[in-house]
């Protein structure tokens, strides 16, 4: 049989499956049933993106597998294949959506199927960032348990996104793997047509970041060719099914590399045949072109971001350091080159070794840096990222910062010989790597003698963290010469500008101005620019012409001019990688904002995927605005328009971590004490005429205010 008439095969028999499907789903439900899947704001996102076409019932579904068979035509052409691979990819779509049916929830752990619209703008920053450089499909199962861990593994250890589909599910269960979205490892399901869940997370990027408007198909493969760096990794044997599937896969640029020998055409640079399963790693990543940054640090656990959301538990401690029990810091300390010695790592007490099992230890550690270059300024930005260097260290966890951190250090860390000096050891390393533009030497010292940390907390550390927090109160975009571009997000947002300024930080909440500075000095070329700020047109929206000509610059043209503390005039453009959205409230004459994580409804009849649809791409759209959670306490929030006083509605778990700052400017701005209690959240209000009443006994200044439209 040639490769084509397989791939016709498969995609005759999923055809079929789903026709029946749909027609006993019919049977049983009736016509006018609602199909959907949850926590994304389009609907069946594969099918929509392709024709533009939302499906929201099982009539329009039927309808839908119509317009599918005109996609299957039957000339042995290249073309006909690739057509017949989106087919089979559309068919699978619609039989795992009818799994949902009804609110079902047909996936239990460790399986996860449908992927919500959050995780996928939570991956934007890292992809960009080139922290997950790729993203792996998995399908089949491995010839042995063993290779196919040891496969997954080797990309988990490169930061590469990891999703399975078919037996290699039970595979990585049965060698006891933790997998989870944290560790970057996600089994999608153990039926064929699971994949679907991975393909839609390709095709809903072009749609968040790309702008791509659903239903132009060549634009959506063209985005998902050049800018989504996924791969297919499908074991032998390969039924008609997965070939079909496979041709889909390729029609989206996505090369297919597999073990199968018999019976299968080669297609160079997209189908693969490499018989040696420990070499698929090497081919795929060479076949889609990824480039792997090497840390190389001598610890004697794994060091890759895939291990930065790993969580460890109590009873997998060996030790823990907790700075809200007893006194720890951290801290990075610029001090003249002749006072250090390079990659002189201290431990100043006892050593992991000589700890109890389960105790509670202090820690101090001082990074000391010298370089030519080198800015107090860029103190924190350095120190910020300890946390994400920590994390890195297989079986380490981290959370927290300044004097308030806390580490635990799992028993099979220290079982393979991890201590404390090795803490200093990635340090050092991440820090040079990552820094080597302004710093030229490093010293790490680790304390652990309590007086020693005590001594560090409170008399080294503390003021310096005080210091700091002064300087940055006196940050306002009035008191600097310069702001700065932020253009990272191009790679999935090809027209998107962040401006940042110091009281408005990236929308994705991570490049605050001082970070956008050190970016600059490290990499003058690079994402961050100089944007000047001397020729103001309108001060109350901030609108500058040197911020216009860069942004149109920057954007190739596509933007003509951005105000800065407007949310309805010339508003900031997003990419889709907001951690919030806010949104105009017309009843209440405010905005409510939802924050990604928060799953349920706002009063404004739309969940967080739906209000972030409504912006992106790199798209102005007034009324709109993706922002990070710190903006929200800042006297520039949408100034233009009134301030934070519009503020009407927000997640109660956003409110509580916004609260302490947006009550200080709150008070300084209008006077008011305690400004956040009278914010609507959800267990208020979910809907206008609730939340208005609410306000009304509140007296929240918004209602007194000037429609905003
Ligand atoms: Fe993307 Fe803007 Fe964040 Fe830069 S600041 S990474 S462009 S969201
Ligand atoms: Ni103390
Ligand atoms: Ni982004």
């Amino acid at each position: 049989m040639t490769l084509f008439e397989r791939v016709f095969n498969g995609n005759d028999a999923v055809y079929g499956l789903t026709e029946q499907a749909i027609d006993a789903a019919i049977a049983q439900h009736g016509e006018e049933k609602a199909v959907s899947f949850p926590n994304t704001a389009y609907c069946l996102p594969c099918y929509y993106a392709v024709t533009g076409v939302k499906v929201t019932n099982l009539k329009e579904l039927k309808e839908a597998l119509g317009v599918v068979k005109t996609l299957m035509t039957r000339e042995p052409r290249l073309n006909d294949a690739f057509m017949s691979g989106v087919a089979t990819a559309l068919c699978a779509e619609f039989i795992e959506a009818l799994k949902y049916i009804d609110g079902a929830a047909p996936y239990e752990e460790p399986l996860y199927g449908h992927l919500a619209d959050a995780v996928i703008r939570e991956l934007g920053v890292p992809l960009v960032t080139g922290d997950i450089p790729g993203v792996a499909v998995i399908l089949g199962s491995a010839p042995t348990v063993e290779e196919g861990v040891a496969l997954v593994k080797s990309y988990q250890a490169q930061g590469i996104l990891v999703t399975l589909v078919g037996g290699i599910c039970d595979q990585v269960a049965e060698a006891g793997m933790a997998t989870g979205a944290n560790v970057r490892v996600i089994p999608l399901g153990k039926d064929v047509t699971a994949v679907i869940h991975v393909v839609s997370v390709a095709l809903r990027a072009a749609l968040i970041f790309g702008n791509v408007t659903p239903g132009d198909a060549k634009t959506l493969m063209e985005y998902t060719m050049q800018r989504v760096p996924a791969f297919v990794n499908a074991f032998a044997p390969l039924d008609d099914v997965i070939v079909a599937c496979g041709a889909g896969a390729i029609a989206l640029g996505f090369p297919v590399i597999t073990n199968e020998t018999e019976n299968i055409a080669r297609v160079p640079k997209s189908l693969i045949v490499q018989e040696d399963v420990s070499k698929f790693n090497a081919t795929s990543l060479e076949a889609r072109d990824i480039k792997i940054k090497i840390t190389n640090i001598d610890i004697p656990v794994a060091f890759a971001s895939a291990f930065e959301g790993e969580i460890i538990r109590r009873g997998d401690m060996q030790v823990e350091f907790d700075g809200s029990r007893v006194d720890c810091a951290e801290l990075v300390h610029t001090v003249e080159a002749s006072e250090i010695e390079d990659h002189k790592i201290t431990v100043v007490g006892p050593e992991v070794d000589e700890m109890e099992l389960g105790s509670k230890n202090s820690i101090a550690y001082v990074v000391k840096v010298a370089g030519k270059s080198m800015q107090p300024d860029f103190e924190p930005v350095i120190e910020r990222k300890f946390h994400n260097y920590i994390n890195c260290i297989e079986g380490v966890y981290h959370t927290g910062q300044r004097d308030m951190q806390r580490i635990r250090i799992s028993k099979n860390a220290f079982a393979a010989g991890f201590r404390l000096k090795h803490i200093g050891e990635v340090l050092y390393a991440s820090v040079k790597n990552e820094f080597e533009a302004v710093v030229d030497k490093c010293e790490v010292v680790i304390y652990t003698d309590p007086a020693e940390c005590t001594r560090i907390r409170h008399e080294v550390a503390i003021p310096t963290f005080n210091k700091r927090d002064d300087r940055l109160k006196n940050l306002t975009d009035e008191s600097v010469d310069v702001y700065y571009s932020c253009i990272l997000c191009q790679a999935f947002s090809p027209s998107h500008v962040c401006v940042v300024t110091p009281e408005r930080l990236g929308l994705c909440g991570a490049v605050s101005w001082l970070d956008a500075k050190a970016t600059n000095e490290l990499d003058p070329n690079g994402p961050c620019q100089v944007i000047t700020k001397e020729r103001p047109i309108d001060e109350r929206i901030g609108e500058y012409e040197d911020v216009n000509e860069a942004v149109k610059r920057l954007s190739q043209g596509a933007l003509e001019d951005v105000s800065l503390y407007s949310i309805m005039e010339k508003p900031m453009t997003s990419c889709g990688c907001f951690e919030c959205i806010c949104g105009i409230e017309p009843f209440s004459n405010g905005v409510c904002i939802a924050n990604r994580e928060y799953a349920g409804m706002t009063p404004l009849g739309m969940t967080f995927p739906e209000l972030a649809s409504m912006t992106g791409g790199g798209v102005q759209t007034p009324g709109f605005m993706g922002h990070g959670k710190h903006f929200i306490g800042s006297k520039k929030f949408m100034k233009a328009e009134g301030g934070i006083e519009r503020i009407v509605w927000m997640p109660k778990e956003l409110k509580e971590f916004v609260a302490d700052r947006l009550n200080q400017t709150a008070k300084e701005l209008y006077g008011i004490d305690n400004f956040t209690d009278m914010i609507g959240d959800e267990t208020v209000a979910t809907d206008p005429e609730t939340l208005v009443e609410f306000l009304t006994e509140k007296g929240h200044p918004a209602l007194g205010m000037d429609p905003m439209m």
